[in-house]
């Protein structure tokens, strides 16, 4: 187990311990964070997109190039934006923070 923290826009930091090998994505939604993740990690919608705190970005494996296509996609990216349904937790990431955009939004609700 790893944990997680999750800045939503309004409220409080979220904390979470998930476990090694699923994604942040699933973390996030595990955790009651709005991300859609609407292509399942297919990299076709940019509904999981999180703002990694930049005390972390360089820490995590580097986003692929489809990766960094479908971020230009996104709306309110940053320099440290990433999908988060492309980061599979490993040990290293204990205590990795995350803000979820503010455009974020969970259509099934
Ligand atoms: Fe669609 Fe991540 S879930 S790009």
């Amino acid at each position: 187990m790893v944990r997680i923290r999750f800045r939503p826009v309004t409220g409080d930091m979220v904390e979470c311990d998930a476990a090694i090998g699923i994604s942040l994505l699933e973390a996030g939604q595990g955790a009651g964070m709005p991300l859609e993740g609407t292509c399942e990690g297919q990299m076709a919608c940019s509904t999981c997109h999180v703002i990694v705190d930049a005390d972390w970005f360089d820490r995590l494996p580097e986003a692929s190039e489809e990766e960094e296509d479908m971020l230009d996609l996104a709306y309110g990216v940053q320099r440290t934006s990433r999908l988060s349904c492309q980061i599979d937790l490993s040990e290293t990431m204990d205590g990795l923070t995350v803000a979820i955009p503010k455009d974020s939004q969970d259509m099934s609700r």
